[in-house]
This record gives C-alpha cells, structure tokens and sequence, in this order.
C-alpha cells in the first residue's frame, strides 16, 4: 500500500469533486484528505482550509504527515475580473502558504494547476507554443502567471518538486462550472438537456481551448506520477486535447438533439477570451511524459448528454 498521504485544497470544485474521487482510486481512500474553504458533510476525510490561512495549512499537514499537495484553490477568470484584490489575495497568498509549508514540511511533490490565461495579446493565438511571449491581460492570467514563477523560484533554489499544467477550459457533467471564461461549454450542454437552448455569453465563433475532464484528471495524474527526470519544464506544461467554437458545439448538440437551439449574448468575458490562444501545442508534454487525450468534441458531446442527469441541473 501507498505510503502517501495527498491533501488538496479547493476540493469542493470543479476539477477537486473529481481528482479527489480518482486519487482515492489509485492512492487509497484514507490517504487523500479532501479541504476547502466550504464545509462538505458527505466526505469523512475532510478539513475545513482557508488556503490564506498559513497556520491552518501547517496544522493540517503536521497532523495528517502529508506528503503530496494538490492545490487547486483559487479563484477563476470571471470572478476574479470581478474582485482583483480578492483573487490577488487568494490565488497569491495560498499559494506561497503552500509554498512555504512544502519547503517546511519537506512536501515531496505539489500540484499547482495553472492556465491558458497566462497567455495575452501577444502570444501566437494558433497553436500557442510551450515558450512565448505570455503578457496576460486578465487578472487571473496575471495571477497564475506569477505562480508560475514562483514554481520555477522554488524548484530552482529551495530544491522543490513542484508540478504544473496549464490547462484549458474544462468541461464536466459531474460538477457544474466554477466562474470562468469557458463555462459557456459546460453550461450549454446542461441546457441542452433540460431546455433545448441556451444563451451564449461568447459570440459564436470565438475558438477557445477546450478539454473533456476526464482527459484532465488522467493528465494530471500521470505528470505527477512521472519520473522527475523526464521533465524538463520547471514551471507549467502547455496542455492540450480540443479547440472549438460555441457555433461548433452547438452543431455537435444537434447530431443527438435536433432542436436544440442557440442564441448569442456576449458579455465581459469575451474581451477575455478574444486575449486568450485558440489552439495550444503540447507537444513538450507529449514528449516528456507521453500526453495524449482522449476525447474529441463529438465523444465528448455524446458522454455529456447521455450522463448528465437532470437532477444534477
Ligand atoms: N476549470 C477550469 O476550466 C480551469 C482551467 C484552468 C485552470 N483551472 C484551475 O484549476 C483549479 C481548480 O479549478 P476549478 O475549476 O475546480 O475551480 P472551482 O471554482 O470549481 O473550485 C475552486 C474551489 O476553491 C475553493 N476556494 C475558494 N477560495 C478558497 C480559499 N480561500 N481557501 C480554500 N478554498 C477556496 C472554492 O470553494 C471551490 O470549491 C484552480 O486553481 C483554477 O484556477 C481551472
């Protein structure tokens, strides 16, 4: 059996709800701590975490001997362009809390999820390169910007293992989505299901990256369970599986429900997405620790609508 023991931060998310379930699977279900800022009365392994509150931090590690952090607490795009100085805090001051306490702690690995936002105006916006230019416009793309650098920081002079993808919209039946740019493709297909139409915040052909979550949860697994030899980048992996536009989802909705129907209202969030890549090249993390997806738009569209419930709307 594992000698790990695993806490995430942010567990009651999006990709948390998930990765917590699927890390159980592989590590054991007593050896994965679940934590949030939100209570969870269904979950027997599981603190409460302020992820701004160091001290809480040390207390739940020293207690727990953890090993292994993934952190996912954050705030994302459209939340944090509505409070910066909240999402600074947050996505800034957690992460150094993590930080400090896995150089305390001696923290054998960290998962620390960036994003394509760290892109900008100025990166290429087809097939955006491992390395460019990133001069994100966002707040949030400026926050996980930085924590990029402070990964690199760390694993460079404090001797850390920090670990890092950047990964693009995600879409998921389980959870519903936390806030972001590309919730427009999971909001559209729970729509789908109960409605048959749907409003669209982003015009209809704006391309944005795009990633079925189970592809996500593999991904993430398997970079944290590479050999750290294999990887050469030391701050965040460009990740990739699908690149669409709302027009496209639409159409591939409409290969199993034929009325579906859709109009456009975009909003702030797509002067956001018109800064962001359009396709991103992975291929740095398909060399380094063999990443391939999945699942193209129509498995993904199928797997959605035959799985979503609509209790779960
Ligand atoms: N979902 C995506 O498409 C996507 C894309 C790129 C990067 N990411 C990153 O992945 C991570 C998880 O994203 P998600 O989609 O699950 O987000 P989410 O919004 O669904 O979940 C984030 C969780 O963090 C918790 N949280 C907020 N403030 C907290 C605090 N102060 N202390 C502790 N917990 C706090 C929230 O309660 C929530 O459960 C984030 O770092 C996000 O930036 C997500």
């Amino acid at each position: 059996m594992t000698s790990e023991t695993i806490l995430v931060t942010g567990a009651n998310g999006q990709i948390g709800s998930e990765l917590v379930l699927a890390l159980r699977k592989n590590y054991g279900e007593d050896n994965v701590i679940a934590s949030d800022i939100r209570e969870n009365d269904t979950d027997s392994r599981f603190e409460i975490l302020d992820i701004t509150d160091g001290n809480k931090l040390h207390e739940i590690i020293q207690k727990n001997k953890v090993t292994q952090i993934y952190h996912l607490a954050a705030l994302l795009s459209g939340t944090s362009e509505k409070n910066p100085a909240l999402a600074w805090k947050i996505n800034m001051e957690g992460l150094f809390n993590v930080l400090e306490n896995t150089v305390q702690h001696n923290i054998s690995k960290v998962f620390f999820p960036s994003s394509i936002a760290v892109f900008g105006p100025n990166s290429p916006k087809i097939n955006t390169p491992q390395f460019c230019n990133t001069d994100p416009t966002s707040i949030y793309g400026i926050s996980k910007l930085a924590g990029e650098g402070w990964a690199r920081y760390y694993n460079l002079k404090k001797n850390t293992d920090i670990r890092s993808v950047r990964y693009p919209g995600l879409i998921s039946y389980k959870t519903k989505a936390g806030g972001g740019t590309t919730d427009y493709a999971v909001d559209i297909y729970f729509e789908a299901k109960e409605n048959k139409k749907y409003t669209c915040f982003l015009e209809e052909n704006t391309y944005l990256p795009m990633m079925y979550m189970p592809d996500a949860i593999r991904g993430t697994i398997d970079l944290m369970e590479a050999s750290k030899n294999t990887l050469t980048v030391k701050d965040s992996y460009n990740l990739s599986a699908m690149s669409f536009s709302p027009k496209e989802v639409c159409a591939s909705i409409q290969k199993i429900i034929p009325d579906f129907s859709i109009d456009y209202q975009p909003d702030f969030r797509q002067a956001i997405a018109n800064s962001w890549p359009q396709s991103i090249d992975a291929s740095v993390a398909s060399a380094d620790w063999n990443w391939k997806p999945q699942f193209d738009l129509d498995k993904m569209t199928e797997d959605m609508l035959k799985n979503i419930v609509i209790e779960n709307v």
